[in-house]
C-alpha cells in the first residue's frame, strides 16, 4: 500500500509528524529515503518531539551512525547509514533483533539497507518541491501498517 502527501512547509511538516507520532509503537521500524537536505533528519526531530523527546538530543547521526534516546521505557534508535554505503545490514551498526522488537527503529538513507531488510516496516520519502515544499510518499509491504496508512490517508494536511 502506498500514499503521499505535498507538504507546503515546515509547519505542515510538523502537523504530519505529530499525526504519525501517535501511531508509532514499539517494534516499529521506519525507513526514510531522500537526498542529502530532503529533510529526513528534521522529520525524525519532529516526530521525536511529538514523542516527547527533547528536540536538543536529536541530531543528525551521519558522524556516529547511530543516535539513541529514551521516553520512559521506550528506546529509540536513530540511525543514519550513508557513510555504511550500499548492502548495510543493521546488524552492522550492532542492532539485533532484540532492539528492533523492543525499541522503535528510525533508519535514514534506507536506499542502503540490503533487500532483506528493506523488506519490513514504513518507508518513507521525501522528494524536494521548490523552497520548503516536499513531497511525501509512505507505503508498506507489512499488513500492520495497513490500517495506519488508511487513517494517515484521511488527514487534511491544509
Ligand atoms: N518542508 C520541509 N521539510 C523538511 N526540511 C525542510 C523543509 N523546508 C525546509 N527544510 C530545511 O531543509 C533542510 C533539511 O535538512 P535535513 O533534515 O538535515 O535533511 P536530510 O536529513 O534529508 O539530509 C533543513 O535545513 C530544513 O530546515
Ligand atoms: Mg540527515
Amino acid at each position: 500500500m502506498q500514499i503521499s502527501f505535498v507538504i507546503h512547509d515546515l509547519k505542515s511538516l510538523e502537523f504530519f509528524s505529530g499525526i504519525l507520532a501517535n501511531m508509532i509503537h514499539k517494534g516499529d521500524y521506519i525507513l526514510f529515503h531522500g537526498e542529502i537536505g530532503a529533510g529526513k533528519t528534521t522529520l525524525i526531530k519532529f516526530i521525536a518531539k511529538s514523542m516527547g523527546i527533547n528536540e536538543r538530543y536529536v541530531s543528525s547521526p551521519s558522524f556516529v551512525i547511530i543516535n539513541e534516546y529514551k521516553k520512559d521505557r521506550l528506546k529509540i534508535f536513530h540511525i543514519d547509514i550513508y557513510r555504511l554505503g550500499e548492502n548495510t545490514s543493521i546488524s552492522d551498526v550492532g542492532l539485533d533483533d532484540y532492539y528492533l522488537e523492543e525499541g522503535i527503529v528510525f533508519i535514514e538513507w534506507a536506499e542502503y539497507l540490503n533487500d532483506l531488510e528493506k523488506n519490513k516496516g514504513l518507508h518513507l520519502k521525501m522528494e524536494i518541491l521548490e523552497n520548503e515544499g516536499r513531497k511525501l510518499t509512505l507505503s508498506s509491504n507489512d499488513p500492520t501498517w495497513f490500517e495506519r496508512l488508511e487513517k494517515l490517508q484521511k488527514i487534511n494536511l491544509l
